[in-house]
C-alpha cells in the first residue's frame, strides 16, 4: 500500500487545470502555453478522457503527441499531472465487450457515447485499465515534468450487472463468512427473502416495491471497495512501471456519495478533491470551507490538492451557480488556507463543441481579454507569493482544530435507503448544518472518522449517524470520559453496521451514554416545526425523551411533547454527553452549538468572532502559522499584529487594512507565542482607513 509516507509538498501551490490539447490543432499549443505562463499556471491536467487518441486500437498506442504536450509543458517550466483515462473507454473497447458496458440497476444496458461507460467489475475492463496505465506509466512514469498520477476520473459509476453480482457475492462470503450469517444480517425472513444457495443473491436490483436496506447499504458498501481494488490495480501497475511519482484520484463533492473516503485516503500519496458550488455568496464561503474542511480531515489533517472546481459556472446537473468576480480568487485562497497544496480547476481551455463547450473555463470562447482570464493570472502570481505555504508543518495537521464533526459514508448511505419515519431526514444536510453553523462562529472544524482517536479535540458533534459500530461507539465514550463534550444529533446510533435496530429504547448504540431513553418517535411535517424553549423551534423530528441520568436542556413547548425533554445533558467521567432529539437550524443551531462550544472552551480562530463576512483560517506551515484573512464582505477590516502579508509584502505590525473583496495572509513572525493578532471592521478603528490599501 502507498500510504502517505510524506507530505505532498510539490515545493510550490500548484495552479492550472484539466488541458486537453487532443482537442485542438498544433498551433494552439503554443497559445495555450504562452498564455498558461502569463496566468502563473504550474501545472496541467492531461489526458483524463484522452484514451481513444491514445489507444485508438486495442493495444496500439499513438504517444507522439502526448511526448509533445510532456516536452512543450515541461520547457515552459509547466508540470503534469497525468491522469490514466480509463473514466472513459473508447468506442472500439464497447464494441469488442458489450459485457463490459454498465447495467442500471433496472437490466438496461448503457450503450456507448458518453463517458463512464464501463462496468468496474468487467474482467475485460480492468485488463484494458492495466494495460494502458503500464503503458502510461512506462513512458512517462520518469519523466521530469510529471507530478503526479491522477488515476482514473471520479470512481463512482455502479453497475448491476452479473460480473457485479459474482463480485458481490465474493465480497459477502469474506464478510459474513456463511449464507446463513449473511441471512441474519439481511433480516431476510422478512418478506420471504431468504436465500438457500449463494447463487440466489443479487445486487439490489430494480424490483417490485422496497429494497432490503442492509443488502442495498452492503452494496454500497461493496461497490466502494470494488472501485478501490480498481484504484489499487493501476496504481500498482504504475508502481510496477517503475514510477514513484505521487498516486491519486479525485473525489467529488456533493452530490457524488459513491466512495467511502477514508479507506480510499489511505490508499493514496495525495487525496485530491472536485469541488462545485450549488450557491455563491455567503453560503457559497461556507461551502467551500465545509468542502475544504472534509478534504484536510480525509487526508488526516493535510496537506491535499483541490483538483477541480469551476472557474466561473457550471452549467450541468441543474447547477447554476456562477462565481462572482473575485470570487474564484477568494474560494481558492480559503481552500489554500485548509491545506490544499494549490488551486487546480476545470478546465483551461472551454471546447468548441462537446456536451462540456459552455462549462466555465479560464480560457472561454471569447479569448484571453476577459475580466476572468485577468483575474487567472492574479491568482497564479498570488499563489506564487505563497510557495511557503506549501512547506506542510513536520507533525502533518496543517489546521488545528478542536471540533470535530463525525463522517462516514455509512450514515449517507443508510438515511437514504433505510424506510423511516420521515423523509425529511438527510444525512448531508444534517452534517452541513452543523458545519455551517461552527464555520459561521469563525470556529476551526475537522472530521473525524467514527472509531477515530478523538483526544485532540474538545468538542465532537454527531449529527444523524444511523449506524454506529463498536469502534465507534467506543471512542466517542473514551473521548467523554476523558473530558469532552459531545453533542449527539437525532437518528444517531440507532442500529450497529448490520442496520438491526438496537432494542430496549433509543438510541441504542448510545443510550447509556447519553443518560436518555427514547420510547417515541414523533416525525414532524416540514410546514409544522415544534417549539422549544428559549425561542427555538424543532424541525422534521421529534422524540418522546426520558431522561435517565441526563438533565434537560431544552424542553419541547408545542406539540403532543409539550413539557418534555428536547435536548438533554449528561455527566460521563470528566465529560458531558448532549443528545439533541430534534433538528434545530438556522440561529437555533447556532446558539446551541455556541453554548456547547463555549462549554468545552473551544473558541474562534483569534479568539474573537471575526465581523460579518470575514473569515480567518490559520494554517500551520514547516516553520510558522499563516493567517488567512479572507473578506468576502464590502468593507474593509484591519488586522493588527506582528507579521507580513505575503500577497502584498506590507508588514502588519501598525495595521494592515484588507479592503472589502480582499485576502491577506499574513506569516507569523514566531509561531508559538501568545496569539498576537486581532483582526476588526476597520469603521470600529479610528483613522483606519488611511492610507487605503495599495492593492
Ligand atoms: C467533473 C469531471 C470533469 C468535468 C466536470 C464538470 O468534475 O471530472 O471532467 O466533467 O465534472 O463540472
Amino acid at each position: 500500500m502507498s500510504q502517505r509516507s510524506a507530505p505532498f509538498a510539490p515545493g510550490r501551490l500548484l495552479f492550472g487545470g484539466d488541458y486537453n490539447p487532443e482537442q485542438w490543432p498544433r498551433e494552439v499549443w503554443d497559445e495555450d502555453v504562452r498564455l498558461m505562463r502569463a496566468a502563473g499556471t504550474t501545472t496541467a491536467t492531461v489526458g483524463v478522457f484522452s484514451w481513444s487518441v491514445l489507444e485508438p486500437r486495442p493495444g496500439e498506442f499513438t504517444f507522439d503527441w502526448l511526448d509533445e504536450v510532456f516536452d512543450l509543458l515541461h520547457r515552459n517550466g509547466i508540470g503534469v499531472v497525468l491522469a490514466t483515462p480509463t473514466a472513459s473507454p473508447p468506442p472500439w473497447f464497447s464494441s469488442a465487450h458489450p459485457d463490459a458496458l454498465p447495467v442500471e440497476a433496472d437490466g438496461t444496458r448503457k450503450v456507448h457515447g458518453s463517458r463512464d461507460t464501463y462496468c468496474h467489475s468487467a474482467p475485460a475492463y480492468r485488463a484494458a485499465c492495466v494495460r494502458i496505465a503500464t503503458a502510461l506509466a512506462e513512458r512517462y512514469g520518469r519523466h521530469p515534468a510529471l507530478q503526479a498520477w491522477h488515476l482514473h476520473n471520479e470512481y463512482g459509476t455502479l453497475c448491476w450487472c452479473d460480473h457485479v453480482a459474482a463480485a458481490f457475492r465474493d465480497w459477502l462470503r469474506e464478510r459474513y463468512g456463511t449464507l446463513e450469517a449473511l441471512n441474519d444480517a439481511w433480516w431476510t425472513a422478512f418478506w420471504s427473502q431468504r436465500c438457500s444457495t449463494w447463487e440466489e443473491v443479487l445486487p439490489p436490483r430494480a424490483t417490485q416495491y422496497l429494497h432490503n436496506p442492509t443488502q442495498a447499504v452492503d452494496f454500497r458498501r461493496f461497490s466502494s471497495d470494488a472501485m478501490l481494488e480498481r484504484l489499487r490495480e493501476q496504481r500498482e501497475a504504475v508502481r510496477a512501471a517503475g514510477s514513484t511519482a505521487p498516486v491519486t484520484t479525485n473525489f467529488m463533492l456533493p452530490t457524488w456519495n459513491h466512495l467511502e473516503q477514508w479507506s480510499w485516503a489511505a490508499e493514496q500519496d495525495v487525496v485530491s478533491l472536485d469541488h462545485y458550488l450549488d450557491d455563491t455568496g455567503p453560503d457559497g464561503e461556507a461551502f467551500v470551507a465545509y468542502a475544504g474542511d472534509l478534504a484536510r480531515s480525509w487526508a488526516g489533517g493535510g496537506p491535499w490538492l483541490l483538483m477541480e472546481q469551476s472557474p466561473t459556472s457550471v452549467p450541468l446537473r441543474g447547477r447554476r451557480a456562477t462565481r462572482r468576480p473575485g470570487e474564484f480568487t477568494r474560494h481558492s485562497l480559503s481552500y489554500v488556507a485548509r491545506g490544499a497544496q494549490g488551486a487546480m480547476y476545470f478546465q483551461w481551455r472551454a471546447p468548441s463543441a462537446g456536451s462540456e463547450a459552455w462549462h466555465g473555463a479560464v480560457l472561454d470562447h471569447a479569448g484571453a481579454d476577459t475580466r476572468l482570464f485577468r483575474e487567472a493570472c492574479s491568482l497564479g502570481a498570488a499563489l506564487g507569493r505563497l510557495a511557503e505555504v506549501a512547506e506542510p508543518p513536520a507533525e502533518g495537521r496543517t489546521v488545528l482544530a478542536e471540533v470535530a464533526v463525525l463522517w462516514h459514508a455509512d450514515g449517507w448511505w443508510a438515511l437514504e435507503h433505510q424506510v423511516l419515519p420521515s423523509d425529511a431526514m438527510t444525512y448531508p444536510e444534517a452534517v452541513r448544518d452543523v458545519h455551517r453553523s461552527l464555520h459561521g462562529a469563525g470556529i476551526a472544524v475537522d472530521f473525524a472518522r467514527p472509531g477515530a482517536d478523538l483526544r485532540a479535540y474538545r468538542l465532537v458533534v454527531v449529527p444523524s449517524m444511523y449506524v454506529l459500530g463498536d469502534a465507534a461507539v467506543r471512542s466517542l465514550q473514551e473521548f467523554v470520559e476523558a473530558g469532552g463534550v459531545l453533542v449527539v444529533g437525532c437518528l444517531t446510533g440507532y442500529a450497529a453496521e448490520d442496520l438491526h435496530v438496537v432494542g430496549g429504547g433509543y438510541p441504542g448504540r448510545l443510550r447509556d451514554l447519553l443518560g436518555v431513553r427514547v420510547d417515541e418517535l414523533h416525525p414532524l411535517a416540514e410546514e409544522e416545526p415544534v417549539a422549544l424553549s428559549g425561542g427555538s423551534r424543532g424541525h422534521a423530528w421529534s422524540e418522546h425523551v426520558e431522561p435517565g441520568g441526563a438533565e434537560t436542556v431544552l424542553t419541547y413547548e408545542s406539540g403532543s411533547l409539550a413539557g418534555g425533554p428536547a435536548a438533554t445533558r449528561a455527566r460521563s467521567g470528566a465529560g458531558t454527553a448532549h443528545y439533541l432529539s430534534t433538528r434545530l437550524r438556522g440561529p437555533d443551531l447556532d446558539r446551541y452549538l455556541a453554548d456547547r462550544c463555549a462549554e468545552a472552551g473551544v473558541e474562534p480562530v483569534l479568539g474573537r468572532r471575526p465581523p460579518a463576512g470575514v473569515e480567518v483560517v490559520r494554517r500551520r506551515g514547516a516553520r510558522t502559522d499563516y493567517l488567512f484573512v479572507l473578506n468576502h464582505a464590502a468593507t474593509p477590516v484591519l488586522v493588527t499584529g506582528p507579521g507580513e502579508d505575503l500577497l502584498s509584502g506590507r508588514a502588519s505590525g501598525a495595521g494592515l487594512t484588507v479592503a472589502g473583496g480582499d485576502v491577506a495572509v499574513l506569516r507569523q513572525a514566531q509561531r508559538g507565542a501568545a496569539d498576537p493578532w486581532t483582526v476588526v471592521a476597520a469603521d470600529e478603528v479610528p483613522g483606519a482607513l488611511s492610507p487605503a490599501t495599495p492593492r
